[in-house]
């Protein structure tokens, strides 16, 4: 009796595993996309309903998969001018360089030695911000704030969201006029009439966007970026923007000129200052190579489809054009108060003089773009073309041979270029 139970004990085992095995690769084979979770943001709209709130006042976000974006750009690229095209949509979360909190913190610029600890917490707050949770700024944010509420977050005011009902009553409500010429003045008013952030109700405000921008200008590259667009809890893109490293130097000289002295040297006595230190100018160069040749050239997997370069220079001479392609790309309407912020913002009068409005958005943009062959004197052109020789070739800024070609603004040294798209 004993030995018969035994034997069948073991032919019931082996029966309950076979149709234990045969159910489950049964169901695997047929039924994989039911299990998985769609990570990817497919071109179709079928997404995973979001559960976070919905403003009942509009409604771009409905079915779709909530989106963050990030803008990878470095100081003095055209950022600011770039990101105000996020910060108009109304189903968008903008951020500007949130992580500056971090660097300041941890008491580091932009150029520090070791950045690692800087950029490690740096992307943790950004990831933290991608899923709305603001109330991490509050590691950073000195001096500290006070039940969640915050009088210092930087730049505050560059964020239309930030500025709008529920958090601040003065601007965008109904009858607010849309006099979106005047952003950078509507920036200071933000600051000043709308009284302490309270981080909470923002992190709200958040969830309510389908869409988060984020601007930064201390992540070196693409590379670094790795763990963000890998991770599942985000559906990650980056568009990158570049400009010619001539254009970079020009700007940084005319709104830092203290930082400068050296240049400015140069340019008086026409004669490379000995020990002149160019470490930052070659950084940027290397680090927009770094980022290209990983995104355009080597193309892992973890980019795919998550990736858009945009020059500064195409930006600033069709500026509709470049928009709608990449508002394309990343699935986002253009919706018609962009294209108005547009025409308001791409003519108008720049004091260049005075360098007045350095830092806000108006100015003649095509213009602008081009304005370093006046500022730099050829010698400086050539020295830094040679110390960044394989930028301006990858991305396709032409080099001069001549202070008479430096001058000669019917010889556009903007090659056209397209990439391919990375799908
Ligand atoms: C901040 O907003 C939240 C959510 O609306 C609210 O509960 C809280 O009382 C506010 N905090 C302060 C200090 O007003
Ligand atoms: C400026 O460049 C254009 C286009 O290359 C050329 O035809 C013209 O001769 C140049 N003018 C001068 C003054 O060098």
């Amino acid at each position: 009796m004993q030995w018969c139970s035994w034997k069948v004990k073991v032919i019931l085992l082996t029966l309950i595993y076979i149709f234990i095995q045969y159910t489950f690769i049964h169901y695997f084979s047929t039924g994989t996309h039911h299990f998985c979770p769609q990570l990817r943001p497919a071109n179709s709209r079928t997404f995973i309903q979001h559960q976070a709130p919905q403003e009942p006042t509009h409604s771009f976000n409905s079915g779709r998969k909530r989106q963050h974006i990030l803008l990878l750009a470095a100081g003095r690229s055209g950022s600011s001018f770039f990101g105000e095209l996020f910060n108009q949509h109304p189903d968008v979360f903008y951020l500007y360089e949130p992580e500056y909190h971090v660097f300041k913190a941890l008491n580091m610029t932009p150029t520090s030695n070791d950045r690692r600890m800087a950029l490690g917490a740096s992307r943790d707050l950004l990831r933290a911000l991608f899923l709305c949770d603001l109330h991490r700024l509050e590691d950073y944010i000195v001096p500290q704030a006070r039940d969640h509420v915050t009088d210092h977050l930087k730049r505050r005011g560059a964020s239309r969201a930030l500025c709008s009902p529920p958090l601040c009553d003065s601007f965008f409500g109904p009858h607010h006029l849309r006099n979106i010429s005047e952003s950078y003045s509507e920036e200071v008013a933000c600051r000043e009439t709308c009284g302490p952030l309270n981080l909470t109700l923002a992190s709200q405000v958040c969830r309510w966007r389908g869409t988060v921008v984020i601007k930064t200008i201390r992540v070196p590259g693409v590379g670094d970026l790795q763990d963000l667009l890998e991770d599942p809890r985000l559906n990650l893109k980056v568009v990158q923007l570049v400009r010619d490293p001539r254009g970079v130097l020009a700007s940084r000289m005319l709104s830092f000129p203290r930082s400068y002295p050296q240049l400015r040297l140069w340019k008086m006595k026409r004669r490379r200052p000995e020990g002149l230190d160019l470490t930052q100018e070659v950084q940027v160069c290397e680090n927009f190579l770094r980022s290209v040749t990983i995104a355009l050239r080597r193309r892992p997997a973890w980019l795919r489809g998550r990736y858009t370069l945009v020059r500064y220079e195409d930006l600033a001479r069709n500026t509709p054009q470049v928009t709608r392609v990449v508002f394309e790309h990343l699935g986002l309407s253009v919706e018609d108060v962009i294209l108005d912020w547009i025409q308001e913002n791409t003519k108008a009068e720049y004091d260049e003089a005075s360098g007045v409005d350095a830092y806000g958005t108006r100015r003649d943009s095509a213009a602008t773009s081009e304005q370093w062959r006046r500022r730099l004197s050829f010698d400086m052109v050539e020295y830094l073309q040679t110390l960044c020789a394989a930028t301006l070739d990858q991305l396709g800024y032409r080099t001069v041979h001549s202070s008479a070609e430096l001058s000669n603004v019917s010889l556009s040294l903007v090659q056209e270029r397209t990439w391919e798209p990375f799908q």
